[in-house]
């Protein structure tokens, strides 16, 4: 797949080379609390449709969170600058997802073309995330919706990637939640969670039936943040 795109000047990391590697986190143990976690603070904060409904994920990557959107019912569109990735998401969830080449700073979509715009651990990696923020609130609909997922710099996990200059993190451009809350406020009101898997299923909490699915704490280190335009 050829894209017209050049990462440089537009992420602060080239994700091309770690492309074949990126969805090895998601079969570790770790990997799969996180995500489990992750995806129910979605769920919580987003939901599913409730009538046919497009959406637009920027920075999709290997095409993992696409896939989850589609699972859920959305008609889903994938873009990436990376064609290394964006390879792997086309040959996964092809079929599920429509996949294409594209800059977040310069969302190649009309006006009000989507119902929900998501941006999922992508918005820490790029040159200019206000600018792709204004992109992503035009090419959402008045009261469509727009989706953060993001690497929280206040939780300690991160703050120890960080501090130990791990990559890709260390490249990146972690937000607190504070931080995050005041990029997306102009836009609209914001809800937001960040549930530490450690606490969802670790030795604090053995009983499911004990997570309070309202719990919108903010300590884990994924920010899922909704935003209404
Ligand atoms: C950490 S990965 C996240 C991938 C996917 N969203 C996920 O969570 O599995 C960040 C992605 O953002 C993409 N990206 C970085 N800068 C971009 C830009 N300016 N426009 C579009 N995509 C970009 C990278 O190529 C990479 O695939």
């Amino acid at each position: 797949m050829s894209s017209p795109y050049e990462t440089r000047g537009h992420s602060l990391v080239d994700f091309g080379p770690l492309a074949r590697e990126y969805n090895r986190w998601y079969a570790t143990l770790d990997g799969m609390k996180h995500d489990a976690t992750q995806k129910a603070d979605v769920l919580r904060i987003l939901g599913r449709p409730c009538a046919p409904s497009r959406l637009l994920d920027v920075g999709c990557g290997t095409g993992h969170w696409s896939c989850f959107f589609a699972s859920l019912g959305y008609i889903v569109t994938g873009m990436d600058l990376s064609t290394n990735m964006l390879e792997i998401a086309c040959k996964t969830h092809g079929r599920s997802v429509d996949c294409c080449a594209g800059n977040a700073n310069r969302l190649p979509f009309e006006d009000a073309s989507f119902d929900v715009a998501a941006a999922m651990a992508t918005l820490e990696f790029l040159a200019d995330p206000a600018g792709a923020l204004r992109e992503m609130a035009r090419c959402v609909r008045t009261g469509g919706h727009i989706l953060i997922g993001t690497l929280n710099r206040a939780a300690p996990l991160n703050r120890r990637r960080l501090a130990e200059g791990k990559q890709p993190y260390a490249s990146g451009h972690l937000l607190s939640p504070n931080a995050l809350r005041e990029m997306l406020q102009p836009i609209g009101p914001v809800r937001m969670a960040a549930s530490d898997p450690d606490r969802v299923f670790g030795p604090e909490r053995p009983d499911r039936s004990s997570w309070d699915p309202l719990d919108t704490s903010t300590e884990g280190p994924f920010i899922v943040a909704v935003v209404q335009r």
